[in-house]
């Protein structure tokens, strides 16, 4: 397949305080079998060639694990394809003469820092509320087969602990909530019985933290699940709702 000329759209901003703009640019002679990425990293070959500042965007392993690569690609929470990562995305899955619009996420508790890269500090601070277990694993292990732990709590809590915090959930959400990434890190533990011990303070916790942060409330509109590239249940809001009620009753009483 001959290369393809497309037309960029990328939503260029030089810190927190500046407005931001599109701007267009031109690319030709781009591969099918490149990857996403990699047809930035040419564009930014080319600016830095012509003596333009480079688009700042993030990226780490290339390999859908880390979550860095978080951008909108047309509108949607790493592009146009499910189940995958911008980084995991093909420029076979454009066409020749494409125009492609690519912007930060957005939402109020993930800032723009710079161009295409947003501070999502605000999912580590959640996790250090209750992203733990309390419970010493280290030194007095227990043989693994004296704690059973049923087949379908095992698979759920390992689909849950798949979450790459990348964001795609709260971007996507007309409500900018975090409630997807949360109760993906609350199931993960709490399914598991080291992780029972602290589930309902956790959940109590991990809530307040994303409320506290600005993230927005559930309105049970499913996009999270639609657009988040792991496939993360919306079960596990249930799950953690659950949790949540066991714990502000308690404390009621
Ligand atoms: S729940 Fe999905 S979309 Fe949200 S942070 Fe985790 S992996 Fe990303
Ligand atoms: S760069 Fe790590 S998930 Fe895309």
């Amino acid at each position: 397949m001959a290369g393809m000329n497309l037309t960029l759209k990328v939503w260029r901003q030089n810190d927190a305080e500046d407005k931001g703009r599109i701007v267009e640019y031109k690319m030709s002679d781009i591969s099918p079998d490149m990857s996403f990425l990699e047809m930035m990293d040419v564009l930014n070959e080319e600016l830095i060639e012509k003596g333009d500042e480079p688009v700042a965007f993030d990226h780490d392993c290339r390999e859908g694990i880390c979550g860095m690569c978080s951008m909108y690609i047309n509108g949607e929470p790493h592009g146009p394809e499910d189940l995958i990562t911008t980084c995991q995305l093909h420029m076979r899955s454009f066409k020749d003469g494409d125009t492609i619009y690519i912007e930060p996420f957005r939402a109020a508790a993930f800032p723009v820092i710079k161009d295409l890269v947003v501070d999502r500090t605000a999912f580590d601070a959640i996790i250090q509320v209750g992203g733990y277990v309390s419970v010493n694993t280290s030194g007095n292990t227990q043989d693994a087969n004296a704690l059973p732990v049923p087949k379908a709590d095992a698979d759920a809590a390992f689909d849950a602990a798949t979450c790459i915090g990348c964001g795609a959930c709260v971007a996507t959400c007309k409500n900018s909530s975090a409630m997807l990434f949360t109760s993906a890190k609350i199931s993960h533990l709490a399914l598991l019985p080291q992780g029972k011990v602290e589930a309902q303070e956790r959940a109590l916790n991990m809530v307040e933290k994303m409320d506290e942060l600005g993230f927005g409330n559930c309105s049970n509109t499913g996009d999270c699940e639609v657009q988040c590239p792991k496939g993360i249940s919306l079960e596990n809001i249930a799950l953690m709702n659950r949790e949540f009620l066991g714990a502000s009753l308690k404390s009621e009483k």
